[in-house]
């Protein structure tokens, strides 16, 4: 059985003291949950070290980490500076990462096998834009950002990893993939890591959807068989819309 996950992703967002409230009352709800998947918090940096001494049964993710391990890289956060604080899982390669700060695949290889060597876990991330999709070029994409982005790793790298199919079109617009349009591409990428791994990577591996998820829609993403949770951005700021979701499950 493949691992259940609903994750926040807080993006830039909240104050220090707005930020450990909701991390409290994400906390509070999750003691409650009406179901089994693992809740994963994803605030930022400045918030990490503080949030980490709130939470329990959720657990702590970064929103990102830099490609070297240390030195003279001004601004960056190292994944060892993460695993000092009590992170666990780290999303590598967010749309948002890959279009205002031209992440590229090789990059995200780089940062995904940094992560990996310390001890993180990889919300990996991959997503077409709309041009991409209407062009029919949408399966090429997904292709080559996840060949380039998961090259060289080990299935035993494989096993700390989670994919998110986030379809850039759908990010924060309120417009969110249809059931169907999600389950055809998590059957895509699952298909691809037969290709890429092996069968067990395959099926062990657990594949998020992300962009405009609610409430209101989670429980018919969530119905798909090979849709295993979500990367959830603006509904992830409220503690009940985030519970929702969970309990959507
Ligand atoms: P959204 O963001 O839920 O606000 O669309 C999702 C994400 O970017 O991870």
């Amino acid at each position: 059985m493949r691992k259940k996950i609903v994750a926040g992703n807080w993006k830039m967002n909240t104050d220090l003291k707005e930020g450990m409230e909701l991390a409290k009352a994400v906390e509070k709800l999750e003691q409650e949950k009406q179901s089994d998947a693992l809740v994963i918090i994803a605030p930022p940096y400045t918030h990490l070290s503080r949030v980490n001494d709130l939470i329990d049964g959720v657990k702590l993710g970064a929103q990102n980490c830099a490609s070297e391990e240390s030195g003279a890289y001004t601004g960056e956060i190292a994944p060892d500076m993460l695993v000092s604080v009590g992170v666990e899982y780290v999303i590598i390669g967010h749309s948002e990462r890959r279009s205002f700060y031209h992440e590229d695949d090789a990059l995200l290889n780089k940062k995904t096998k940094i992560a990996l060597s310390k001890g993180l876990k990889p919300i990996f991330c991959c997503g077409e834009v709309l041009e991409e999709r209407e062009g029919g070029k949408l399966y090429d994409v997904i292709r080559e950002q996840l060949s380039v982005g998961l090259a060289g790793l080990s299935k035993e790298d494989m096993s700390k990893i989670v994919i998110a199919y986030e379809p850039v079109w759908a990010i924060g617009t309120g417009v969110v993939a249809t059931p169907d349009q999600a389950q055809e591409m998590h059957k895509f990428i699952r298909d691809l890591l037969v290709e890429l791994f092996d069968k067990q990577v395959a099926e062990d591996m657990t594949i998020l959807y992300g962009g405009s998820c609610k409430p209101s829609n989670a429980s018919e993403i969530f119905a798909n068989p090979d849709v295993d949770g979500g990367l959830i951005g603006g509904a992830a700021l409220k503690a009940e819309d985030f519970l929702a979701i969970v309990n959507a499950y």
